[in-house]
């Protein structure tokens, strides 16, 4: 029987309390903490939302005669990716806490309309991770990342705030939108998992603290670019599935959606690619939309991020769709990755 009354908090990070809540837990904790990072993620969090409601409806635009150039209406259908963006930037441009946003879909840095209040944060996102995958019905996500901007308060932001490097990173994380959806996110100290219930309409905290194993027994890589790759790379491959004394042969899992694939690595181990090659010499995903904020997940879960020299969070940014070879996972398995890439 339950007592009348309050008993005070049940547990300090109990399975099943939303997001919201958490949010606003984290911001209790931290006494100079204004409420504008919770605005802004919970602006973030509706923009996925959205986008997420759109994405489970994608199938059905065959069958309701949506596809093509324009609809029954005879308007023009965006794209699911410019879909994302757009909603990204329409629910957080007038919300009053970011003064820049980048997007892996937009060439320039996102302007905030000078009506609006023009914030101290700085986002940047890849709207749509995997869009490749929509057709197929496999999993697809949205990244994004936080900076605090480096321009003076109250005035518009510019490229420079854009351009810092992930080790300063206040907030990073995606939504994979697959058999369900799922939001991870970190602020540095651990990386917490939450799922969508579309009954409700709300995140609920499913994987509190995920922490990546030390070693795992997958690889996850574009075997097809074989051919293309550096020697070093080449090896590491012939050796990682090859069993040996004491080591067996690792499975290879590849969903060709970057955020789906590291999304697997953080919570099983292993290790995720994508190298430089001949055709992409300097790597082909996007550091700033892609790399980075992966990169500082997996930091935050105890794992490794390298571009094969350099820890991915330590590189300088200098222009905004640069690119880099991606090694992040276990940190045994990247280790591993390294001797054979450094000695190539
Ligand atoms: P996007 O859909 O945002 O352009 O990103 C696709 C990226 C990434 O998600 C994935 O890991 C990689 O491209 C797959 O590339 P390959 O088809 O060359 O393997
Ligand atoms: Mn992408
Ligand atoms: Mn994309």
């Amino acid at each position: 029987m339950s007592k009348a009354g309050s008993s005070g908090p049940v547990e300090d990070s109990p399975i099943g309390s939303t997001l919201e809540r958490h949010l606003l837990d984290r911001q209790r904790r931290m006494p100079e903490a204004t409420g504008d990072f919770t605005g802004l993620f919970q602006q973030i969090t509706l923009a996925t939302k959205i986008i997420a409601s759109r994405v489970s409806k994608a199938g059905l635009s065959g069958i309701l005669g949506l596809t093509g150039k324009t609809n029954i209406q005879g308007e023009a259908v965006q794209k699911l990716d410019m879909f994302a963006n757009n909603t990204i930037v329409s629910t957080v441009e007038a919300g009053g806490h970011v003064c820049v946003m980048g997007s892996e879909e937009i060439e320039e840095p996102i302007a905030i309309p000078t009506q609006y209040p023009q914030g101290k944060y700085v986002l940047q996102f890849d709207p749509l991770d995997g869009s490749g995958n929509i057709d197929i019905n496999a999993s697809i996500g949205t990244i994004f990342s936080i900076h605090r901007r480096i321009t003076p308060e109250g005035t518009p932001g510019t490229l420079d705030d854009l351009l810092q490097p992930g080790r300063d990173i206040i907030a990073a994380g995606y939504v994979v939108y697959g058999s369900s959806n799922m939001l991870v996110y970190s602020t540095g100290e651990g990386v917490d998992g939450f799922t969508y219930d579309p009954g409700v309409g709300a995140f609920f905290l499913s994987h509190p603290n995920i922490r990546i194993p030390e070693r795992g027994a997958i690889y996850s890589i574009n075997e097809g670019n074989y051919h293309n790759w550096d020697e070093g790379i080449r090896r590491w491959v012939d050796w990682i599935k090859t069993p040996g004394e004491n080591k067996k042969a690792y499975r290879l899992r590849y969903i060709g959606a970057m955020v789906a694939d590291v999304h697997r690595t953080l919570l099983r181990g292993g290790i995720f690619a994508y190298p430089q090659d001949v055709k992409n010499r300097k790597g082909k995903l996007r550091l700033l939309y892609e790399a980075s904020p992966m990169a500082f997940l997996v930091e935050a879960a105890g794992g490794t991020a390298s571009d094969g020299k350099n820890r991915i969070l330590d590189i300088e940014p200098r222009e905004l769709h640069q690119r880099t070879a991606v090694f992040m996972g276990s940190p045994a398995d990247v280790a591993n990755l390294l001797r054979f890439a450094i000695t190539s």
